[in-house]
């Protein structure tokens, strides 16, 4: 199969691609993208992406862009790629202009995308849990637009590595729990599913937002609520999710072993239905 990459309009195989460098998302990080993953080439959760692509773009000012186009794009590169799990990588930048920190005064964005297989976690993974450690929140305050700023999401990533954890999660100020480097954060207390309230310091993930629409259909009991480390160390299952990651659960956080090892029973039942619904 193709992995392949479409610039403004024209698809082609990945290493054949090019950006010219002055594109502002190259130069300033001022682009936002998206990541969506299709199972039994169906995207899933397209809409609620593309929503949040648009909101992104919104936030930031920038040229109006007809969504209908992108999707069709989209739809087209998953199509053209071909893969039964595929994932589509979106990116669209303020355009192209000689370097300033001012917006250009013209209008074209570059929009740029590229198709490979699924990585999923492996099963073990979903099955026996990962190791995290907490990092220190140094980001920008505007972590609810989906820009390709992560060079602070990188360093905590490669940290944790380093460590010898497989990844990091960002405390706030009184050590607020926030979410993970590309991923969000739940813990159960007591049956109960906490996660932080959306606020401009988490990404509002459309993996969160489907979880919690689960919990709604099945009566399963949830807080959106701030909480803090000491919280996170007692939780009785904890788990980060996202697009790639779905629910996967955490079983040593700073060196506290949470739950019995292995996922824990509401994080199993909440991956089971998550997976029903793609
Ligand atoms: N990341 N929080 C952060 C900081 C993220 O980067 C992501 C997703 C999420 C989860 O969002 P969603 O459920 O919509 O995927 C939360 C993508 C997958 C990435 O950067 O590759």
């Amino acid at each position: 199969m193709p992995e392949l990459a479409y610039v403004n309009g024209n698809i082609m195989p990945i290493q054949d691609a090019t950006i010219p460098i002055e594109d502002r998302g190259y130069q300033f990080g001022d682009a936002v993208y998206e990541y969506i993953t299709s199972f039994n080439k169906r995207p899933f959760l397209l809409d609620e992406h593309l929503a949040r692509l648009k909101r992104s773009m919104t936030e930031l000012s920038f040229p109006l862009v007809d969504m209908d186009t992108i999707r069709s794009a989209v739809l087209e590169i998953f199509d053209k790629g071909g893969y039964d799990n595929g994932d589509v990588y979106i990116q669209i930048s303020r355009g192209v202009a000689p370097r300033d920190h001012a917006f250009p005064e013209s209008n074209e964005i570059q929009f740029i995308m590229t198709v490979r297989e699924t990585k999923r976690y492996s099963d073990e993974m979903h099955a026996n849990g990962i190791k995290v450690i907490t990092v220190e929140d140094q980001r920008w305050g505007r972590c609810d637009i989906k820009t390709v700023q992560l060079l602070y999401n990188a360093l905590a990533k490669q940290k944790a590595l380093d460590s010898g954890a497989y990844d990091a999660v960002f405390v706030g100020p009184d050590n607020v729990v926030r979410e993970g480097t590309s991923s969000n954060l739940f813990i159960i207390v007591d049956q109960t599913l906490i996660t932080h309230p959306l606020t401009p310091n988490i990404l509002p993930g459309i993996t969160r937002a489907c979880l919690l629409q689960i919990c709604r259909e099945r009566s399963i009991p949830f807080q959106e609520r701030f909480f803090d480390t000491n919280e996170l160390y007692a939780a009785d299952e904890a788990f980060l999710s996202g697009t790639t990651t779905e629910v996967l659960p955490l079983i040593e956080i700073d060196g506290h072993p949470i739950g019995q090892g292995g996922i824990g029973a509401i994080s199993k039942k909440l991956l089971a239905a998550l997976r029903n619904k793609m």
